[in-house]
């Protein structure tokens, strides 16, 4: 009798979260908004920006390293990376193969996927394949975005906002900060990695998945300048206009976010015949509070079968759903045993949902 399909089971989780915390009245010096707008439309207090010069790499690698040493595994039994970001450290080539150099191991497969928000519900589904398909035992899944780099602040600003020089900016950095407020407020930087490693007599592992994705819905959420649709693909003129700063329809986001994650979640656990009573904890990209409460509230999940932390990260990407379940698996929300759900939605569109058994 043939061996049983291998699954990968999540052997190790880590994050990594850098130390320069900023609230909502930091930001509130540069830009016109306040502490009060920001809590009551997203739910964000606090979010967390490196240090100038820290890439994506920088903390996917930390986190990484924690993750494997959660799993009690050398980084050198690793034989996969995958990595999702949608700030890499350069604009090619992605940050896998820095955060491979950066562990200090040999050359292996490495995998840069670029899916925005939803890049590590997608990374999800791409080490389920790689261990089903027996072409890795042993995978690392990193998530990791540096968003601070994106903001489109000047010198004086990244001053006044962390209180190395006093106020008030002047008028037309202040206005231009405000032309994108609405983004700004929202976006943090962290990193979060799974370890899974393939087992062949296991409950336990990732279940299944139901992922999308729409081009045709795009524009809600992109960055409209800078790339190959431009020839050439950068000039002054797109930094003149801010071309390279993300448009985004937050109303629109919004509200696709609130029917198709839980959707996505409801068809995935009936397709693998379980129902929502089964669920114990449901981990949803943390892109503004309101969105998930909104989601929580379609699926008549209780409080305590949801985990949310957007209050204190803010939005960091593709690190929200490991960083989120991380900490919900450290205050004991999702023990071994346990049936969990990663849902998100974010640019492209991309959306979908994953079901791991811890
Ligand atoms: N501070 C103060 N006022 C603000 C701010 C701010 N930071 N931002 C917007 N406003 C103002 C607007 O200008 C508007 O003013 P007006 O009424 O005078 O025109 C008012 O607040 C209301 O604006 P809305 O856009 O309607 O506010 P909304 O309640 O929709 O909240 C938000 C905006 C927070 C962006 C929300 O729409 C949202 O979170 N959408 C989803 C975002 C998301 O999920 N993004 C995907 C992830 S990102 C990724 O994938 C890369």
């Amino acid at each position: 009798m043939s061996s049983p399909t291998p699954r990968a089971v999540l052997a190790g989780t880590g994050i990594a979260v850098p130390s320069r915390e900023i609230d909502n009245a930091m930001l509130a010096r540069v830009m016109d908004t306040s502490d009060e707008w920001i809590l009551e439309r997203s739910g964000i207090s606090t979010r967390f920006y490196v240090e100038a010069g820290v890439a994506s790499s920088d903390l996917g690698a930390e986190a990484a390293a924690a993750a494997l040493e959660d799993a009690g595994m050398a980084a050198e039994e690793l034989d996969y990376i995958v990595c999702a970001t949608m700030t890499p450290d350069h604009y090619f080539p992605g940050a896998g193969t820095s955060i491979q150099h950066k562990l200090g191991i040999d050359p292996l497969p490495v995998l840069d996927i670029r899916q925005q928000c939803a890049g590590f519900a997608y990374g999800l589904q791409v080490v389920d394949a790689l261990i089903r398909g027996g072409l890795a035992r042993r995978v690392l899944l990193v998530g990791s975005d540096v968003h601070s780099c994106l903001m489109p602040y000047s010198e004086a600003t990244w001053k006044v906002l962390l209180g190395d020089a006093d106020g008030p900016l002047d008028a037309a950095d202040y206005e231009h900060n405000s032309r994108f407020r609405h983004l700004l407020v929202l976006f943090g930087d962290a990193a979060g990695a799974m370890v899974f490693r393939a087992e062949r007599q296991s409950e336990s592992g990732i279940l299944g998945s139901a992922l999308f994705g729409d081009g045709g819905q795009k524009e809600i959420l992109y960055v409209p300048g800078v790339g190959s649709a431009h020839r050439p693909w950068i000039d002054m003129v797109m930094l003149e206009t801010s071309t390279q700063v993300p448009v985004m329809d937050g109303r629109k986001v919004f509200k696709l976010a609130v029917s198709h994650m839980p959707r996505a979640t409801a068809d995935l656990l009936a397709a693998q015949e379980l129902s929502l009573e089964d669920l114990d904890l449901l981990v949803m990209h943390q892109a503004n509070l309101r969105i998930n409460q909104a989601a929580q509230r379609a699926l008549r999940l209780p409080d305590d079968k949801v985990h949310n932390n957007i209050q204190r990260y803010g939005n960091t990407t593709s690190a929200t759903l490991p960083l989120c379940f991380h900490e919900a698996r450290e205050m004991g929300k999702a023990p071994p045993g346990s049936l969990v759900a990663f849902t998100a939605l974010g640019a492209g569109l991309h959306w979908g949902s994953v079901l791991v058994r811890v």
